[in-house]
């Protein structure tokens, strides 16, 4: 990302304003320069200093307060900006956006501004579905503005209904994702496989691996960023579920099949992060097993070969698997390419102890179809991801 992003953040009088010091905060960690600019209700809920302090910013919050700099201050914030967010959104100020009214800061600098709006609705349920609200939401997505969707819950006022402002971490994932600098998959559709799948024993068991899924999720990440429509076909993880991914919760062999399948025919890019069980058991005991005095076999039958399975339907999709491997890793993983018809296999070594399962890292070579091995140092997996789609697309 290139240096010193910009952000105006507006914040307008509610009561989840305290959120948006969070919202102003992570930025600032991620290096964005963050502009805070509040409506005069907002200044009701929290002091402009505890933004300035946040941000390390003189806030605005008035039209005609003494100029700071010899700039007409909309003007200048509206230019600068690279990614103008609104959180939390009032009632107000989205009906006054959607009917052409500036008559403060805030307002005026939205009218001015080229850079993508982002409003983050928070209020009461029912001033949220009230039509008049709903109408002006509704055009101004037709003009190109975007909402990130309230959440549901107990809000403040007592009422249980959607209105909550979403957790900080979910809006500045949606910033840092509109401020991406790479935009090459935009009109792609990516399909990312990810985690573990589960072989049920009987009621209460059942044989897994030890993948986390971190490796995946970054992937679908990074394409989304990118500006691909993305499909994440998911294994149980504790990964939180990701902003603006579609996430297909599967649990077996079977069901990951399906789900990757369903979407297949016009996918651009595959990829099979995930770890899948080659066995299942031959049969599922319907009753919990009950122990004896002895010991106890289970008989396991071969599963799908998932990928196998992709590659032998492949026709115009980049096909993209993995290679966990203990030993002979590059030999191994080729010997996969070739067997499953892929692209590019992406291998690692599993008795590295700093990197791969679990860890935030990984070491990793990717092998394309023509033989071309990139070995990559260690390196975060979300670099890893960004490394791999750099190849994909620049060798398309
Ligand atoms: N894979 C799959 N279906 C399986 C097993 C693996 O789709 N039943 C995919 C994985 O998602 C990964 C790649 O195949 O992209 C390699 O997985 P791996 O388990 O390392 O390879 P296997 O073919 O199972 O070979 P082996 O277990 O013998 O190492």
């Amino acid at each position: 990302m290139k240096e010193n992003k910009c952000v105006v953040l507006g914040v307008t009088g509610g009561i989840a304003v305290y959120k948006a010091l969070d919202i102003a905060s992570s930025l600032r960690k991620k290096d964005i320069d963050v502009r805070v600019i509040m409506t005069k209700s907002a200044t009701e809920f929290v002091a402009p200093l505890t933004f300035q302090a946040i941000s390390q910013n003189l806030v605005t919050t008035d039209m005609f307060q003494e100029p700071k700099a010899w700039e007409i201050q909309h003007i200048s914030l509206a230019q600068r900006a690279d990614v103008f967010l609104v959180a939390p959104a009032t009632a107000n100020i989205i009906g006054k956006v959607a009917n052409g009214i500036a008559d403060d800061m805030l307002s005026t600098t939205i009218m001015a501004t080229n850079a993508k709006v982002i409003f983050a609705p928070a209020m009461n349920t029912g001033m949220y579905n009230n039509r008049i609200v709903q109408g002006n939401l509704e055009k101004l997505k037709k003009l190109g503005y975007e909402f990130i969707e309230p959440d549901s819950g107990r809000l403040a006022c007592g009422d249980v209904g959607k209105g909550k402002l979403p957790a900080p971490e979910i809006i500045v994932e949606k910033v840092m994702s509109e401020l991406y600098d790479k935009k090459d998959l935009i009109n792609k559709k990516v399909i990312v496989s990810a985690g573990p799948t589960r072989t049920d024993i009987d009621p209460v068991r059942f044989l897994t691996n030890r993948s986390t899924g971190k490796m995946g999720y970054e992937i679908a990440k990074e394409a989304r960023d990118r500006g691909a429509e993305v499909i994440l076909v998911s294994g149980p993880t504790n990964e939180k579920k990701p902003y603006g991914i579609d996430v297909i919760d599967v649990k077996t062999n079977e069901e990951m099949l399906n789900a990757i399948i369903n979407h297949y025919d016009d996918a651009d890019i595959v990829v099979k992060a995930a770890a899948v069980a080659d066995y299942k058991a031959k049969e599922v005991s319907s009753q919990k097993i009950k122990k004896g005095d002895g010991d106890l076999s289970l008989d396991f039958v071969r599963d799908n070969d998932i990928l196998m399975l992709l590659g032998k339907k492949k026709k115009n999709q980049i096909l993209v698997g993995f290679a966990a491997e203990s030993q002979n890793v590059i030999e191994n993983a080729k010997g996969k390419l070739d067997r499953k018809n892929l692209d590019y296999i992406v291998a690692n070594d599993i008795t590295s102890k700093d990197t791969g399962f679990g860890s935030q890292d990984n070491r990793v070579s990717i092998i394309s179809k023509n033989g071309d091995i990139t070995t990559l140092e260690k390196m975060n997996k979300k670099e890893v991801a960004r490394n791999l789609f750099d190849m994909i697309m620049e060798k398309r």
